[in-house]
């Protein structure tokens, strides 16, 4: 099935100018980039974007790291694209992630952990149009 989902690759990684290998990783596997774009979050946009996890004891950390720098965003086009980014990424913990994973092979600990990506049809719906509008995402 074709499906449309959304990253993020992190400000821990685009600091460490790694966007390049991290989009070059994405088009390897198959995985067609059909929005991008890089933007600065501010706080309140960064808990708009994580509100499902506002009860959570690291919403305030995590939102201050996700707006302390550049973010670069990706709407990403594919055979079952959601499962074959997220296997792409890793565990969330980067020392739990496979080796050759995104998130072992770049992410610094369970926050600064190089990429995002969405875990279903509707987060990834939410999360596509949260960063794109319509004329953005081209097939
Ligand atoms: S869940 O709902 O339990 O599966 O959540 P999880 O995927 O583990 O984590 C959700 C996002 O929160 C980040 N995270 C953290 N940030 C700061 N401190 C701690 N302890 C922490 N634990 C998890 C994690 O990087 C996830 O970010 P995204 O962007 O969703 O990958």
């Amino acid at each position: 099935m074709q499906q449309t989902t959304f990253a993020i690759i992190k400000p821990d990684a685009v600091a460490r100018n790694l966007c390049g290998e991290i989009l070059a990783a994405m088009e390897s596997a198959g995985l067609r980039i059909v929005g991008l774009k890089r933007l600065r979050l501010s706080k309140l946009q960064a808990a708009g974007f994580y509100a499902v996890h506002r009860e959570r004891p690291f919403f305030e950390s995590l939102t201050d790291y996700m707006s302390s720098g550049p973010v670069v965003c990706v709407a990403l086009r594919g055979e079952n694209a959601i499962a074959a980014w997220r296997g792409l990424m890793g565990a969330t913990d980067p020392a739990k992630a496979e080796p050759g994973t995104l998130r072992r092979k770049y992410g610094q600990s369970l926050e600064a952990n190089a990429v995002h990506g969405s875990d279903a049809p509707e987060t990834a719906a939410f999360e596509l149009g949260y960063f794109f509008n319509g004329l953005e995402i081209v097939e």
